[in-house]
């Protein structure tokens, strides 16, 4: 697979949330605010999904390059599987997919994979990136017959640019537009075939008629704790580092569903067992390099066990709106929303609700605290929940 790389897929800058205006001033609230941006400046190097310039590096040798070697998405793999097979069968470029989900899963990964398992060529780039109409024009001049063209954070693709493509996924033409006023011509010019793959955290973000051009709209799942375990025991093999089934135990487990994350820990535990001269990186040895991350065994961390204290002592459980709580823990509401938030659902220990987030008693229990009236009043004393809990934490 030749991959051509079109742009940087560059994080963009973020607005910073203005906190200052939300805090009660004084050093205290300023300190405060310090601790919570440098705890929060540390998760995102480790524990975020979201991908660092160290990631790019390493994860090409531990990437997977087929669909068979790729580790869980099961149900999604299958549906793949099939569909690549039928569309190289009949000789024809796959349908366009969108895969969405929260960052760090493997939406670019999969991506690749499908033009592996096409033997076609990948143009890779992103929404922000294909600003103007030239960059659209410059990107599909460059398309041949089957090629996938991947196209991360297609949510932030401009008007302009969503409106041009329209016709190339749909119809592989392209209306190109010369002179100004009356002189204005539209020349329409035919494209090869190829599969536009899309990717987002922010599937609702996306309008109806670019979502409706995809074949397939696939959201990825976190993983579960035994695929996580393959992964990790697969990379550590690839990276020549030896860890006994406890070590890559103690990694899944804190890797918040995340292969991105989990491969990050692999390294980080290799280093440290390296440091300590280790020839095998036992359970003990890999709990003792996590534990300086402060990841509990759920894979909640600081910020994640920050948030829920937050929501529970600020506002007796909730329910608090986003851009409230983005504000109170000093992050932005898209990364609240993206990146930490997503795990916490999933988790069961935050719920969305029409009024906003709130906290549910697994969270009380899990920091330690009684539920609040309001919370018992919203989810009852889910009995149910607790065993769950207690199931997890055994
Ligand atoms: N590395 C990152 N994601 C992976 C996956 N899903 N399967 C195997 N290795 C991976």
């Amino acid at each position: 697979m030749a991959i051509i790389k079109t742009s940087d897929q560059e994080d963009s800058p973020k607005r910073p949330s203005d906190n200052a205006a939300r805090s009660d001033g004084g050093e205290r609230s300023a300190d405060k605010l310090k601790e919570s941006k440098s705890l929060t400046n540390r998760r995102s190097s480790i524990l975020s999904g979201k991908e660092n310039s160290q990631d790019q590096k390493a994860d090409s040798s531990v990437r997977p390059d087929n669909i068979d070697e790729y580790i869980g998405q099961t149900r999604l793999k299958a549906m793949m599987k099939m569909s690549i097979a039928a569309a190289r069968n009949r000789g024809e470029a796959l349908d366009h997919v969108l895969f969405y989900g929260p960052p760090g899963l493997g939406k670019t990964t999969l991506a690749r994979v499908i033009a592996n398992e096409m033997q076609a060529r990948i143009h890779m780039t992103s929404g922000p990136a294909l600003e103007r109409p030239r960059d659209i024009i410059g990107l599909v001049h460059q398309l041949e017959e089957g090629d996938v063209l991947f196209i991360d954070e297609i949510h932030r693709l401009s008007r302009v640019a969503e409106e041009l493509l329209y016709p190339a996924i749909e119809d592989f033409v392209i209306d190109l537009t010369t002179g100004k006023g009356h002189a204005t011509r539209t020349m329409r010019l035919p494209l090869p075939r190829f599969t536009l793959v899309g990717a987002t955290t922010k599937a609702g973000m996306l309008s109806n008629a670019l979502r409706d051009r995809f074949g397939f709209v696939c959201r990825l799942e976190f993983y579960d704790q035994d695929e996580l375990s393959k992964i990790v025991a697969r990379t550590a093999g690839i990276l020549n580092s030896d860890m006994t089934a406890e070590a890559v135990a103690a990694i899944a487990s804190r890797a918040r569903g995340t292969p991105r994350i989990a491969n990050r820990l692999v390294r980080l535990v290799r280093d440290f067992g390296e440091y300590q001269q280790a020839a095998t990186i036992d359970g003990e040895l890999a709990e003792k390099a996590l534990e300086s991350y402060q990841v509990d065994k759920f894979g909640l961390d600081v910020t994640d066990r920050r948030l829920l204290e937050i929501l529970i002592d600020n506002y007796d459980g909730g329910p608090v709106g986003l851009e409230t709580l983005a504000a109170t823990i000093g992050e932005d509401a898209d990364t609240i929303e993206d990146v930490y938030e997503p795990f916490l659902i999933q988790k069961g220990f935050i719920n969305r609700t029409p009024r906003g987030r709130m906290a549910t008693p697994y969270a009380y229990q899990h920091l330690g605290k009684p539920p609040s009236k309001r919370v018992l009043n919203e989810f009852g004393n889910d009995a149910r929940q607790l065993e769950i809990f207690k199931k997890a934490d055994e």
